[in-house]
């Protein structure tokens, strides 16, 4: 079963570090000691389908969900709820770890009131990216827009649980940007005219200042801990093999450079973020390694297969990426793939990420 899978591959030192500093930050744990405390009050979520957990469901344009079967076949009540994978994703797993209980809804959805809004809210949406042109061709919602719901988050947490509270809650939260292959994958790949306008190293200045501009804002409104997610390796995802990889059974190294290039001025970026703003802790969730290694050499990491897709893909709307909903089934064990469908991993793949992401993350909560 999904969760107990979780568990077994959860690595414990991570776990009784976080566990160990959250008992010096709640001052030793002197409390009554019923329910353990997270080890911060909410997590916030920014960014496209590697973290939407539903918003996507909401909008009835939007061009990539994940509302049918086979996702969500190894999460609670085996049903999709929008998340792109056959189970948890690498925030679930995080917000476990945190201490969570349940998991902050998509900010779309009429759960989004009252006792709900104190643990976070996610306003990620498929299809998303860093430009916010990327974001309307498929109907999502752009960055820009989700910042606007971000502020009337700010008034509607401040509405329930005071302002001061509220305040205190926004800045002990921990924000999540997760998006920009859409900015690739979804657009600069087929778009001659952008492509033509800027060369991959001005189009990643062109992304990664779009990602400072959005953390300085953030910061300005109150969040002072940020993780933000590296690129992935963006050749090595099934559906850039497919379309990219000119037969080959193998990653595509073009776009694994390109990668690359946008992580290096993602770190120099994050590190004029750190001067500029003394009590800001920014950190990177590296998930190029990672998925990179799985990606490279599955079975030294207990995978079957790293090529190939759990469900079958290809729509008319969708293309190569998306599971199909009309071609039933999905393989029988999803944790022996990688990828679950031609841009998402598996459960089991997020796990594995969510391990470095935990690392990095302990600089953020500590
Ligand atoms: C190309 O990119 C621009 C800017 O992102 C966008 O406005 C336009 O719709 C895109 N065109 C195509 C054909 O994808
Ligand atoms: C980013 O910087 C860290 C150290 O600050 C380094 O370990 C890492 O390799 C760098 N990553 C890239 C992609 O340059
Ligand atoms: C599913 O695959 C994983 C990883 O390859 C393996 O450890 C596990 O035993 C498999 N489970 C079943 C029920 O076959």
């Amino acid at each position: 079963m999904a969760a107990s899978l979780s568990m077994v591959a959860w690595p414990l030192t991570v776990v009784s570090l976080l566990v160990a500093s959250a008992a010096i930050m709640n001052g030793g744990g002197g409390g009554g000691g019923a329910q353990a405390q997270p080890i911060v009050p909410a997590v916030i979520s920014f960014g496209d389908s590697t973290i939407d957990v539903g918003n996507n469901n909401y909008l009835p344009g939007a061009v990539f969900k994940a509302d049918y079967a086979p996702y969500g076949q190894d999460f609670v009540r085996h049903e999709a709820t929008g998340r792109f994978s056959d189970g948890k994703i690498v925030t679930d797993i995080t917000a476990e770890t945190l201490g969570f209980q349940s998991y902050a809804p998509p900010y779309l959805s009429p759960q989004v009131s009252g006792k709900n809004l104190l643990i976070g809210a996610n306003f990620a949406s498929a299809a998303s990216s860093y430009y916010d042109d990327t974001a309307a061709m498929y109907d999502a919602i752009t960055l820009t827009q989700q910042l606007k719901y971000y502020k009337e988050y700010q008034s509607k947490l401040a509405a329930v649980a005071g302002h001061a509270k509220a305040r205190a809650i926004l800045a002990d939260a921990l924000y999540v940007v997760s998006t920009g292959t859409g900015d690739f994958l979804q657009n600069y790949y087929h778009n001659a005219s952008l492509s033509r306008r800027y060369n991959v190293d001005q189009y990643c200045d062109l992304l990664v200042g779009i990602f400072s501009g959005f953390a300085d804002e953030l910061y300005r409104l109150g969040a002072r801990r940020i993780g933000v997610t590296s690129m992935p390796p963006l050749g090595c995802l099934p559906a850039s093999i497919r379309l990219y990889g000119e037969g080959r059974d193998a990653c595509v190294p073009r776009l694994n450079r390109d990668a690359e290039t946008f992580n290096e001025k993602l770190n120099a970026t994050v590190k004029a973020l750190r001067r500029r703003h003394a009590d800001l802790k920014l950190a990177i969730f590296d998930i190029y390694t990672p998925l990179r290694e799985l990606a490279q050499d599955p079975a030294a990491y207990g995978f079957a297969n790293a090529r190939g897709t759990c469900c079958r893909t290809g729509t008319a709307k969708t293309r190569v990426y998306l599971c199909n909903p009309t071609t039933a089934g999905a393989c029988r064990n999803a944790s022996s793939y990688v990828f679950f469908d031609a841009v998402h991993p598996s459960e089991a793949a997020n796990v594995f990420m969510a391990e470095s992401m935990i690392e990095a993350g302990i600089e953020l909560v500590t």
